[in-house]
């Protein structure tokens, strides 16, 4: 197991999960409210980032990024109707895009409820037409599951040569059908971002920071292969070496930094 921090990865570690959340937060705006062009942004599924997302939408927050010049897309989609508890669009239209009003041409919808092979398809072109300008994104944001796997990407995809596709379809464990942004696409931005908090993950997040570059067990290390910060709280972070434990200050700094 290496001792050194991954290059180009760094973490910032808080005090509990109000604290990561209110840093993601401010983290999000400084990274997005500086590009005058606009962006385009992969947010991550699951239930770990809903609380940044209402607090990005609330008035407090609303006005510090130029959301009209912002993009969207999902990391990934459970095969579910958009109506669905199960489905990331829903938690994110809740929390984010139907406060801010985004509209549908500013966002790609991974269709849930389409076959996963018919949705990674409809995705993949969507996201070719993005792919015009390079990087893809200029941010992703990433959640870890407890076993390693991030977007819908699990250890043992990873091991997939998905070749130029953008997205594909996968399977949850469990036998759920998902469609997936490809390793590719997700390194294709100017910074990522992990959000990881509690204990469950914390063995997900050691094995993750130490295991070697581009490691297809590890698909974490699949799709960050450039400036990547780790938010986490200090259960998420508890197994790692105390000399990588750099004390979630100011986020904003983070940011500035990546
Ligand atoms: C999904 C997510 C997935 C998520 C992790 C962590 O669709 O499940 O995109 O990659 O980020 O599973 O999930 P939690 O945040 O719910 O722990």
């Amino acid at each position: 197991m290496s001792d050194a921090l991954p290059e180009g990865h760094r973490l910032r570690i808080y005090s509990d999960k109000t604290a990561l959340m209110d840093a993601a937060a401010d983290y999000f705006t400084v990274r997005l409210g500086e590009s005058p062009s606009g962006s385009r942004v992969a947010l991550a599924g699951g239930r770990t980032p809903f609380p940044v997302y209402e607090r990005l939408s609330a008035p407090t927050l609303r006005n510090r990024v130029p959301w009209k010049r912002v993009r969207f897309v999902l990391t990934d989609e459970r095969c579910v109707p958009v109506t669905d508890e199960e489905s990331n669009f829903r938690m994110a239209n809740e929390a984010l895009f139907a406060p801010l009003g985004v509209p549908t041409d500013r966002l790609i919808r991974i269709p849930g409820e389409d076959s996963p092979e018919k949705a990674a398809e409809k995705t993949h072109k969507l996201l070719l037409a993005w792919a015009q300008r390079v990087p893809l994104f200029d941010l992703v944001v990433l959640g870890l599951g407890n076993d390693g796997h991030v977007a819908s990407l699990f250890p043992a995809d990873a091991w997939l040569d998905f070749g130029v596709r953008l997205a594909v379809a996968t399977a949850h464990p469990s036998g759920q059908p998902r469609v997936s942004l490809t390793p590719q696409a997700l390194r294709s931005t100017r910074c990522t971002m992990f959000l990881v908090s509690g204990a469950d993950k914390a063995e997900a997040v050691r094995d993750a920071l130490h295991a070697p570059e581009a490691s297809p067990r590890h698909p974490a290390r699949m799709v960050s292969m450039g400036s990547t910060l780790w938010l986490l709280d200090r259960e998420a972070a508890y197994l790692l070496p105390e000399a990588w434990r750099t004390e979630g200050e100011d986020a904003a700094e983070a940011a500035a930094d990546s």
